[in-house]
């Protein structure tokens, strides 16, 4: 009898401890390279050529999606609308992008969701699910891509897809060597920094998990009597 109820505690320590290699797997890489890359994919598939992935454009799509944080509708639409003159006085000022290398912004497509998704259903069921959206992705304009996500535990997600159709090989330059200035939340592509707001919610949920392992440890050991 003792020896059954052991193995029961070992195998839910074992079942735990997966969870925890599982869910911090998750958390590493960066959703919003993936986005990218998935964006390329869509488009080479159609034999268009690849976008440059940006980190200065991607650091502005990050803050459009902080700017438009609480603007997240019921259908998962996005009802802001930041002005031309925001990203250079504000998108680009708060990432370090020298203004000098400031190009055109040739589109944009955001899109929210209060749960989070995995890269390739956010870009089918929030952002690209409409042919319009299909096609400004695959516009022969474009030649820059950028991606930006902002997320808390308690959602909504916010994702922003900005292109450029900037001619030479030296847009939207961030300060410092590339360094820019660093952003506390969310994470944007063209980087290897992991998203600090899609990270907090595995921590979040593992912590939960843990505790009600604990709790039904506790429980069935009879140390708490409910
Ligand atoms: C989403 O909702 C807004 C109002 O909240 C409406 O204006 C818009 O047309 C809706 N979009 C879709 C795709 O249903
Ligand atoms: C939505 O965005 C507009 C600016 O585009 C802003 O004035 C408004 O306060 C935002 N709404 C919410 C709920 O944050
Ligand atoms: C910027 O892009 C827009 C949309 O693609 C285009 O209409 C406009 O002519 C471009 N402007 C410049 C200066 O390239
Ligand atoms: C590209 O994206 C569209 C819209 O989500 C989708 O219908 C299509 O199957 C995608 N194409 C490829 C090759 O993934
Ligand atoms: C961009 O410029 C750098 C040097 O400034 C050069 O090494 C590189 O090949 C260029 N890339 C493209 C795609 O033109």
């Amino acid at each position: 009898m003792m020896l059954k109820k052991l193995c029961c505690y070992i195998w839910l320590i074992l079942c735990n401890l997966l969870l925890v290699v599982m869910v911090s797997a998750k958390s590493h890489g960066n959703p919003a390279n993936e986005l990218v890359s998935i964006i390329n994919e869509n488009r080479t598939a159609q034999k268009l050529p690849r976008l440059k992935d940006n980190p200065g454009l991607g650091c502005m799509a990050l803050q459009y999606a902080v700017d438009c944080k609480g603007n997240c509708t019921a259908n998962n639409t996005v009802s802001c609308q930041p002005s031309e003159d925001d990203f250079t006085e504000i998108f680009a000022p708060n990432c370090g992008v020298e203004l000098p290398t400031f190009d055109n912004i040739s589109g944009h497509i955001v899109g929210c969701q209060f749960k989070y998704l995995e890269p390739s259903q956010a870009f089918s069921n929030i952002l690209v699910r409409d042919k319009k959206a299909l096609s400004l992705l695959r516009s022969k304009e474009h030649t820059e891509v950028g991606v930006g996500l902002i997320g808390t535990h308690r959602g909504p997600f916010f994702w922003c897809i900005l292109f450029s159709n900037g001619q030479t090989n030296s847009t939207f330059v961030l300060e410092g060597g590339g360094r820019g200035i660093k952003q506390k939340r969310g994470c944007f592509s063209g980087t290897i920094i992991q998203c600090s707001g899609v990270h907090k919610i595995d921590f979040f949920l593992n912590t939960f998990l843990m505790i009600i392992y604990i709790i039904f440890i506790c429980y069935s050991s009879n140390i708490i009597v409910l």
